[in-house]
């Protein structure tokens, strides 16, 4: 099969991206653990007769060929990314950022483009590994796993979501028969640090749950039909700019599961199960979304969203949590009760009613105050000082009332992602320079002791 932009006369260029990935120590190892198993020739340089795949594993090829052509030929217009073969000699600065069991990622940098990520069949991995322990040929296993890699860009190129890991092009050499190389050439990402995230305020671990949810949204409607991710797991997404997206699609379906009776459409997880509707037409209803949905829940909602939110939007968070937990919901209530989450958040009505708090501070317009070391709150936007996300100065004088530290702060012009701004609390009072746009609020307890 010869696909995409590709073609024989591609072999320089893609000889010439392989001596560069000979430079990293990983794809080096690669090649060593496989004797024979080198570029084009044996690693000695004489040329190695191909043998033909034993039949289980001829079978698993075309089995897995039928369902590429099938998902190629599925309707959605396929974008293609405008970097190609020729582009693989331009690359220069490759490291390996990570690996999975089938493929290896490298980053690399390409003038004019920046950093980008190359996805390509992880050689030493467990899935090329296990199938040579079971089928004892190397290429043939590759070429299995290269299905996998292309099968990734095949859905890539026919989707196109904020939530999707960007394709920027892909260069395919099938010239080393019975192996096909694939490299994927992708947005560069950075892994996914569940505990780093949970030390970050809840407006950015809200942002991440309903990115993904805006994803899940996309996915149940996506022009190839609903798709399932089968593998739904923190490492298969990486943050690009603050933004959750997928990258791992090796094994994702866009078919649903077909069904006599209800019993047969259970969807199974470790401590619950759930038994669905099967329609007349002889589908799980919704068996996709509702997969991806639950495996949302317990990976990410569970974890990110109620640790310290704000309490007047617990109930609500909660019940999405409640509500997905148990399948209630689909994914286009879940969008619905999120974003009713963000309105109320952005709109400040979460706020309980308090006394007014600003009238205990003096206002001093034409001053800011200057960025240096002070004391630290958690979950500050700085390692500065304390700087946190505030609806307007009222809810910045409360939480400056309930800092022990705080004599004063300012709102400052910087703004969250959902537009709120960031207010910099103080534990001085000195430090003032003129800046017209700005305002400076201080505890009159604290202004009144320092004229003594
Ligand atoms: N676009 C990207 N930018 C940066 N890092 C990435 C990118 N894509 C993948 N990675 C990293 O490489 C790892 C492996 O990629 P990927 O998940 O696609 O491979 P895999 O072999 O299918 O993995 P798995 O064994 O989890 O199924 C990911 O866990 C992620 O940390
Ligand atoms: C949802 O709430 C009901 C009623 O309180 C409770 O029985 C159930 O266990 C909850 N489910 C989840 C997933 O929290
Ligand atoms: C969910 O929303 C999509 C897109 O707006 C719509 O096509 C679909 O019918 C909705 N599904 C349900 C179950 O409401």
């Amino acid at each position: 099969m010869r696909a995409g932009r590709a073609g024989g006369g591609t072999r320089p260029a893609l000889r010439g991206l392989l001596a560069l990935l000979a430079a990293s120590a990983l794809l080096a190892l690669a090649i060593q653990s496989f004797p024979g198993a080198g570029p084009c020739d044996g690693p000695r340089g004489w040329p190695r007769p191909a043998r033909r795949p034993p039949p289980a594993l001829l079978e698993e090829l075309s089995r897995r060929q039928r369902d590429l052509l099938r998902l190629a030929t599925s309707g959605g217009a396929p974008r293609g990314g405008g970097l190609g073969c020729e582009d693989l000699s331009r690359l220069s600065g490759v490291g390996v950022v990570g690996s999975g069991f089938t493929k290896l990622v490298l980053r690399a940098a390409l003038p004019g483009a920046g950093a980008i990520a190359l996805k390509s069949v992880h050689r030493a991995g467990r899935d090329v590994s296990r199938c040579v322990q079971r089928y004892g040929h190397p290429a043939g296993c590759r070429r299995l796993a290269g299905y996998k890699l292309l099968k990734e860009v095949t859905l890539l190129q026919r989707l196109d979501h904020p939530g999707v890991v960007k394709l920027h092009g892909q260069c395919y050499d099938n010239s080393l028969d019975p192996e096909i190389r694939v490299i994927a050439m992708l947005e560069l990402g950075s892994p996914l640090e569940m505990i780093q995230l949970l030390q970050t305020p809840w407006e950015e671990r809200f942002k991440i749950c309903l990115s993904l949810v805006k994803l899940l949204f996309y996915l149940a409607h996506s022009p190839l039909g609903s798709i399932v991710l089968l593998d739904f797991q923190p490492r298969q997404f990486v943050m690009v700019d603050g933004n959750l997206k997928v990258t791992d699609m090796d094994d994702a379906s866009t078919e649903e599961l077909s069904c006599k009776k209800d019993n047969d459409c259970t969807l199974d997880f470790p401590a619950k199960s759930f038994v669905l509707k099967c329609t007349a037409a002889g589908k799980c209803e919704g068996l996709n979304e509702k997969k991806n949905l639950f495996n949302a829940y317990r990976y990410f909602f569970m974890y990110l969203l109620p640790h310290t939110a704000p309490s007047a939007l617990r109930p609500f968070l909660s019940d999405i949590l409640n509500a997905t937990g148990d399948l209630r919901y689909g994914i286009n209530e879940t969008l619905g009760a999120f974003e009713k989450v963000l309105d109320l958040y952005k709109s400040g009505l979460y706020l309980q009613k308090r006394l007014p708090l600003l009238k205990e501070y003096i206002s001093l317009k034409g001053f800011r105050t200057m960025e240096m070391q002070d004391y630290k709150c958690w979950p500050s936007y700085s390692h500065l000082g304390c700087l946190l996300s505030v609806h307007n100065a009222e809810e910045a004088a409360a939480i400056c009332n309930s800092q022990p530290q705080c004599q004063s702060f300012i709102v400052t012009q910087q703004r969250t992602w959902t537009g709120r701004p960031l207010a910099l609390f103080r534990s001085s009072l000195t430090d003032l320079i003129p800046d017209v746009n700005a305002v400076v609020y201080m505890k009159r307890s604290a202004a009144s002791r320092e004229r003594l």
